[in-house]
């Protein structure tokens, strides 16, 4: 049995019409760094509060550490959660935010104090020790939250959007925190977030949700490469996966505007017996400007001309319309475009992929 299990878990809310999530079922090994991503409303938090014993379980078996713990108290599961709205004790001290907690708890003194030495350093609070929250910056208050979770000294670590109140540029910073601070204490990580940057950035494994429903659960690059279905395909990566309604006739796949573009073998035999509708997506660093790969796929060269762009030194995107969708190619600095230039381009065929056109499930091999 894995560290913690999630079999088939099922949440109705009283007065519902439908479940918030259905038929959860996952296994997370001990010292994961696991994230649940998807769009508002998606169930990411209704599970994470299961876990922590906040909410009921409606249906289904949640064990932490090889003991079912459905029924068991939140302060008994050994948990520490930190909140998207974590609230500071205004009139405490950063030391006394951080021990208060243990206080609680009964713990020591000594060893409190131990603890928050520890918890301070490890976080770079030291200078702001016996400031309180209000001298504090967004990034500064943000960490004195975490410092009250890793003090307890929990088994596990539920996380529900602990940044989004920040600037980007904390975001950033503190996102490399929490990544340096569970590689340092090595506690099994629940991470919810809406930004799939956050997910693939700091999670071993990416649990993508959809109106409660687990879609896809994988490494972040597993998930990048080969998405289940187009939704998945859709969330993950920025800009967008560009994606077509297409027509593969033979060899030939043909798109709304006349387009053709040959499929090499490699991809016809992952196409298997599949002809017809369907729905083609690539990702934007996969429309070449370059000249190697025009030469490479010479044959299947295509044009268009530039109505948006979006410079930003290191990642420019073109923005055209093409297959009548409006797509976006991202191109190095070497390739930037003007509005209104007339641009050639070419598809790694390799990199495409392809979904039913009804299901919206992958369909390559
Ligand atoms: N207390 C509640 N009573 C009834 N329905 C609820 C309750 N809490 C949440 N829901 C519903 O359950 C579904 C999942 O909500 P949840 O808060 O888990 O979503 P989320 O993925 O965390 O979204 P967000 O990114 O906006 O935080 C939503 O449809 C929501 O309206
Ligand atoms: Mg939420």
């Amino acid at each position: 049995m894995s560290f913690i299990e999630l079999k088939h878990i099922n949440k109705k809310y009283e007065n519902a019409e439908r479940n918030s999530v259905t038929d959860f079922t996952l296994s997370i090994e001990e010292k994961e760094f696991i994230a649940f991503v998807g769009p508002s409303g998606c169930g990411k938090s209704t599970t994470l509060r299961m876990i922590a014993g906040f909410e009921d379980i409606t249906g289904g078996d949640l064990y932490i550490d090889g003991v079912r713990v459905n029924e068991t108290a939140p302060r008994d599961r050994g948990i520490a959660m930190v909140f998207q709205n974590y609230a500071l004790y205004p009139h405490m001290t950063v030391e006394k935010n951080i021990a208060y907690g243990l206080m609680n708890m009964k713990v020591p003194a000594g060893e409190i104090k131990k603890k928050v030495d520890w918890a301070v350093k490890i976080l770079g609070l030291e200078e702001f020790r016996y400031r309180k929250p209000k001298n504090l910056s967004g990034g500064q208050r943000q960490r004195v939250a975490l410092g009250r979770a890793i003090v307890k000294n929990q088994k596990v670590f539920l996380m529900d959007e602990p940044l989004s109140n920040l600037d980007a540029k904390l975001r950033v910073s503190m996102r490399n925190e929490i990544s340096r601070l569970h590689r340092e204490l090595g506690t099994t990580t629940i991470y919810v977030t809406h930004d799939q940057v956050e997910a693939m950035t700091m999670a071993d494994r990416i649990v993508i949700m959809k109106e409660g429903v687990m879609q896809q659960v994988g490494r972040p690059m597993e998930l990048y490469e080969h998405p289940v279905n187009k939704f998945v395909a859709g969330f993950i990566g920025s800009p967008q996966m560009n994606f077509y309604p297409v027509v593969l006739e033979d060899n030939l796949l043909k798109f709304a505007d006349g387009s053709r573009i040959a499929m090499p073998d490699v991809m016809l035999e992952r196409l298997g017996d599949r002809r017809g509708e369907m729905i083609m997506g690539i990702r934007g660093e996969d429309i070449k400007l370059d000249e190697q790969n025009m030469e490479l796929y010479q044959k299947d060269r295509q044009h268009a001309v530039v109505e948006n762009t979006e410079v930003m030194g290191n990642e420019n995107n073109l923005y055209f319309t093409f297959g009548g969708s409006l797509t976006v190619a991202r191109v190095s600095k070497y390739e930037i475009s003007q509005i209104g230039d007339a641009i050639d381009f070419v598809f790694s065929p390799l990199k495409m992929h392809f979904f039913d056109k009804d299901t919206e499930e992958s369909i390559l091999k």
